[in-house]
């Protein structure tokens, strides 16, 4: 999760740096991020799509795209509507339309891959949800115009993305008699959505994964206690869920101690 602020924050300094060298050495901006080319067609701002499609700039502007934008023809190249629709002038000369000299890039990644790099690396690791293979895509689980990042919007940050989850993953995330309190810290305590190198997109491949929570305490004749019970000769090679112990890790409806 640090790794994703700090590379969202690398981002936003490169593209700052494109903006500030926009006008002496525009290779250096289109190195960074080449908005969609319609030809002919110049860039208008975001206030002239307002005049017509009222609904999604009054969203836009609160989301993490809208933002970073600036009521400037410079900045609707890099975060503006045009950002990822291309330059609108032929298409409101027209009066719009679709199919209208305007980009809709649809369920396609790459408009998306443009400015995040990270993202697409993500998605090139050994486990990741099947967006390079494109059985699905960025628009299935984020709204590219809205103030939430995660659909479905509203309701509280947490039970937001485990919703977003259970979209496709009712199994997971249905409620049970015996819940696992850490799924209230939201799939992504223990899952990366986009991608990771272990199996199951799991943060962490071993044990680590659970003893963050569950302390580890070694007690003095050389046993390990986790919870209330001695856990010596239970955690040699295998992990908590794959020595039969607690395979229901999202919650069980038989088992307190989440075995079944
Ligand atoms: C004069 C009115 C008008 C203006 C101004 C306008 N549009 Fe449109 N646009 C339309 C209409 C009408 C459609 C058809 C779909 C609809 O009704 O939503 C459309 C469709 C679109 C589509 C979907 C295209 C497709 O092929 O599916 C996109 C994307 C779009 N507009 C983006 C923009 C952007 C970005 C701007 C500002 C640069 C803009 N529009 C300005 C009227 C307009
Ligand atoms: C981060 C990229 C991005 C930005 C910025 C963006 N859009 Fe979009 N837009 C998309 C994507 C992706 C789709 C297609 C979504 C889908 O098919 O689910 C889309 C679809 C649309 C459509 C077609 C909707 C339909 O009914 O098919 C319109 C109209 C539109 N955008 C207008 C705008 C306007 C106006 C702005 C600025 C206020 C804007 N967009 C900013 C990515 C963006
Ligand atoms: C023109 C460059 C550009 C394009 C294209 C683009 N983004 Fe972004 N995106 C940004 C910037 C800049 C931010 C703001 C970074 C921040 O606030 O940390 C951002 C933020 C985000 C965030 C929220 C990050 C956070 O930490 O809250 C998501 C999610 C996101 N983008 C998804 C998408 C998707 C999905 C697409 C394709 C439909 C897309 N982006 C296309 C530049 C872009
Ligand atoms: C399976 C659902 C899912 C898919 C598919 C998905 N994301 Fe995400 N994405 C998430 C979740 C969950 C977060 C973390 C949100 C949070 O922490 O609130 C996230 C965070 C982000 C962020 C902000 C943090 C970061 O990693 O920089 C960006 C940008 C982003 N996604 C872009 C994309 C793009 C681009 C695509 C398509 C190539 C995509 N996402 C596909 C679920 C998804
Ligand atoms: C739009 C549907 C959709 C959404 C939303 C979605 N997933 Fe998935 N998920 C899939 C698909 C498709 C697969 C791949 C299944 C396959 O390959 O058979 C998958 C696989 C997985 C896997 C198993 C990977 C493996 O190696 O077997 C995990 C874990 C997972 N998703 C977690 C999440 C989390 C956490 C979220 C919310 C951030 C989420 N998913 C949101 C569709 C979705
Ligand atoms: C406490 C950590 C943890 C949390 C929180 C968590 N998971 Fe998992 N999840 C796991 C582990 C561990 C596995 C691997 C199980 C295995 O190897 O069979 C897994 C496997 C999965 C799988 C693959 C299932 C399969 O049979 O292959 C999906 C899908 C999944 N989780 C979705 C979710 C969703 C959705 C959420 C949130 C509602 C969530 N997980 C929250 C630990 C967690
Ligand atoms: C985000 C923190 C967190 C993570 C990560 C986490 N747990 Fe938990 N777990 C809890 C909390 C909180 C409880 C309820 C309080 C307690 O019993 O410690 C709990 C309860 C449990 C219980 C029931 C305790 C009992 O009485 O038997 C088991 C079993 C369990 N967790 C196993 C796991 C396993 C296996 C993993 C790794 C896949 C894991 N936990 C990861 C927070 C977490």
């Amino acid at each position: 999760m640090n790794n994703w602020r700090i590379s969202a924050a690398v981002m936003l300094g490169a593209l700052g740096f494109a903006g500030l060298f926009l006008s002496s050495c525009s290779t250096v901006n289109r190195a960074v991020i080449a908005p969609p080319e319609i030809e002919g067609a110049t860039f208008v701002g975001n206030k002239v799509c307002a005049d017509c499609h009222t609904n999604i700039t009054r969203v836009f502007a609160a989301s993490p795209h809208g933002r970073y934008y600036k009521e400037d023809l410079e900045w609707a190249k890099m975060s503006g509507c045009e950002s990822c629709h291309g330059p609108g002038s032929k298409h409101v000369q027209v009066g719009g339309g679709r199919g209208r000299f305007i980009v809709n890039p649809g369920k396609d990644p790459q408009s998306c891959y443009q400015c995040h790099l990270e993202v697409h690396a993500e998605f090139n690791l050994p486990s990741h949800h099947p967006v390079t293979e494109f059985r699905m895509n960025c628009v299935q689980c984020h709204d590219p115009h809205g103030h939430d990042i995660m659909k479905p919007s509203g309701g509280l940050a947490m039970a937001r993305l485990n919703e977003s989850c259970a979209q496709c993953h009712r199994e997971q995330a249905k409620p049970v008699v015996f819940e696992h309190e850490a799924l209230r810290e939201g799939c992504t305590t223990c899952h990366q959505p986009h991608g990771s190198i272990n199996r199951k997109m799991l943060i962490q491949a071993d044990n680590n994964l659970c003893l963050k929570c569950h302390a580890q305490v070694q007690s003095g004749a050389g046993q390990v206690v986790i919870g209330k019970s001695d856990h010596t000769t239970r955690i040699r090679g295998r992990t908590c869920w794959t020595a039969g112990c607690h395979p229901s890790v999202h919650g069980s409806n038989i088992s307190p101690h989440l075995h079944y």
